[in-house]
């Protein structure tokens, strides 16, 4: 696995969201470099994560101004799209208005404020997506010291393996040694997990500001060439099936992570990459 640059000097995370599938992974990475403090909202994954619910600006103010971070994290959203749909007024508070009472605080306390957003808030086409579009639009036009980056579709083990996300419905198949239908019709440009650890760090050592990065691969993949390429060598029966078929493909390069010189990964590297991880799966 490629390493983590080294941080800047006096460098200190807050990640907001260190709980979920793509946090926790983003902790765990980011902590063995960098004095790092995660938050949950509902169970703690790890024991030293703190509470913070991002609905609640008195509770964003006082974390900000307790752990005084020099960089904010957040990646901590209602990432369902399905569950956004029925709940529009959750989505609304929990994807787009906390951003606007984080930014502040990050304003307040001159740190800056690294978005996880997706490529999803170009489509504007759900709650979900529209819901990242406005934040997007917030952070843009409020934020003193902003990077918002854009993974697609997330692939990679996580120390979360029971939200249902992606990798973790494979993970679940695999390990019931259960056959299933992967879609073959909608075409994306898959993110790997740890890559989006090594762009913050990037970000962090370069001081990197108020710009917008996608995060992902540069080859068309659907679900089935995923869950068959990464998990099949390893015996997960995988069918595939034209499941979805309204979806547009991406078409998004991989510029933004040349023009700062980032580690960039082929398709193939990314699967050879999570195959290495799932051999240390314990
Ligand atoms: N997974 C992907 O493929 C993908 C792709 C592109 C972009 N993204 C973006 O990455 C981010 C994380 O996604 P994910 O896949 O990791 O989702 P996830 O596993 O569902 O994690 C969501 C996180 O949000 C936290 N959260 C929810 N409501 C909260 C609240 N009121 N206060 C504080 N924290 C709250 C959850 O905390 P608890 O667990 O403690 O409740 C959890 O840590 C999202 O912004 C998503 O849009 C994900």
């Amino acid at each position: 696995m490629a390493e983590i640059s080294l941080p800047g000097m006096n460098t200190s995370l807050l990640i907001i969201g260190a709980n979920g599938y793509v946090g926790a992974k983003l902790y765990v990475d980011l902590k063995e470099h960098y004095p790092t403090t995660g938050t949950y909202h509902h169970t703690p994954l790890f024991p030293e994560l703190i509470h913070l619910d991002i609905t609640n600006p008195k509770e964003i103010h006082d974390v900000c101004t307790k752990h005084m971070p020099t960089v904010i994290i957040h990646v901590a959203n209602h990432a369902n799209p399905r569950w956004c749909e029925a709940h529009p007024e959750e989505t609304k508070l929990v994807n787009e208005m906390a951003t606007a009472w984080l930014v502040e605080e990050a304003n307040n306390i001159h740190a800056k404020f690294i978005y996880i957003s997706g490529m999803v808030a170009r489509l504007n086409n759900n709650n979900y997506a529209l819901s990242k579009s406005a934040s997007n639009k917030i952070v843009a036009s409020t934020a003193d010291d902003y990077v918002i980056l854009e993974p697609h579709t997330v692939i990679g083990l996580s120390p979360n393996e029971t939200n249902d996300r992606m990798m973790n419905r494979f993970l679940k198949n695999f390990d019931a040694g259960v056959a299933a239908d992967y879609d073959t019709s909608w075409h994306f440009q898959p993110t790997y997990l740890h890559h989006i650890s090594q762009v913050i760090a990037e970000i962090v050592k370069q001081d990197i500001r108020n710009d917008s990065i996608p995060v992902l691969t540069s080859d068309l993949k659907t679900r089935y060439d995923l869950a068959h390429d990464i998990f099949g060598p390893l015996g997960l029966v995988t069918r595939p099936a034209a499941l979805e078929t309204d979806r547009p493909p991406t078409t998004e390069t991989t510029d933004k992570l040349k023009k700062y010189h980032m580690p960039i990964y082929t398709y193939a590297q990314m699967v050879n990459a999570i195959q290495s991880e799932l051999k240390t799966r314990t």
